[in-house]
């Protein structure tokens, strides 16, 4: 059975996408068979892993989660593979925008991901879910899917902001659809060291987020144009920059996910 990592933050920019893409490729990298599934309609993890989302031809996250079996277009999940890599990926685009409309008259609409993935689960050992920037149906989907949530937040004052109602949606999460759901840890994300209030801001996750049995990586993903640049060529940083120290630290976060796992 994969481990199902939901990357979860309704705020938008902090490196999720980056988040799975990286840590998705590193696992592959480090000899683990790895999905990456993109639940953002706006199909950033599509693209940052090579593909266009408007050439997809009806198999993305949306024929297959969102479209109920008995539709015409439903299509079960079908990944595709990562060029030069055992990396796999259920890609999205805008068609999803319309999945909040679209699961509204469904029955037992928070487990359509869920669902959806049961049949994938024996293929994988880990499915990374990218969320988008919003805590609605499809957030909760991913929350409901997983066993585990990863959280970036950016390293400045405005990310901490907003922490509060994330966790309290994962916590109802927990209460009321997935008792089972873990959190993995807070990751800081577009880290620089020069600048106080970063440093300033890790402190204050250490401080007040541990104590609460809410876990905070080691690895701190530091801050570099590298990974809009990496964007472009279709590559995480990892592939694209392996020597810059935003790989290191998604290097060292795979690392910590993998220590996690191997636990008893
Ligand atoms: N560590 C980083 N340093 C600099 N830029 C980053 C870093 N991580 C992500 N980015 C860039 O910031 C933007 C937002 O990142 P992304 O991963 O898409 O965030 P989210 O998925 O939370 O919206 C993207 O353009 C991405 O290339
Ligand atoms: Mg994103």
């Amino acid at each position: 059975m994969a481990h199902v990592i939901a990357v979860v933050n309704q705020k938008g920019g902090v490196g999720k996408t980056a988040t799975v893409a990286n840590l998705a490729w590193e696992l592959v990298v480090m000899g683990h068979s790895c999905l990456a599934v993109d639940l953002d309609p706006q199909g950033s993890l599509t693209i940052s892993l090579g593909f266009d989302p408007d050439a997809l031809d009806g198999d993305t996250i949306y024929e297959g989660m969102v479209l109920p079996a008995d539709h015409p277009q439903h299509r079960a999940l079908h990944p595709q593979l990562v060029e030069l890599t055992g990396l796999a990926l259920i890609p999205a685009n805008l068609d999803l925008a319309a999945a909040e409309l679209d699961l509204n008259t469904q029955y037992q609409r928070e487990f359509a991901l869920k669902r959806a993935l049961a049949p994938l689960q024996e293929a994988f050992d880990f499915i990374l879910i990218d969320c988008p920037p919003t805590l609605g149906v499809l957030a909760i989907n991913a929350l409901a899917a997983a066993d585990a949530v990863l959280i970036p937040v950016g390293t400045n004052y405005l990310s901490l902001r907003g922490l509060q109602l994330l966790l309290r949606s994962i916590s109802m999460t927990q209460q009321q659809i997935n008792p089972v759901l873990q959190i993995l840890g807070i990751v800081g994300t577009l880290y620089d060291r020069r600048l106080a209030h970063h440093t300033d801001v890790m402190q204050e996750l250490r401080r007040l987020f541990p104590p609460q049995g809410i876990p905070v990586f080691e690895s701190v993903i530091a801050r570099s144009v590298r990974f809009e640049e990496a964007g472009m060529v279709g590559k995480p940083v990892v592939a694209y920059a392996p020597q810059n120290p935003g790989a290191e630290g998604y290097r060292q976060l795979t690392q910590e996910v993998l220590a996690h796992y191997a636990r008893p």
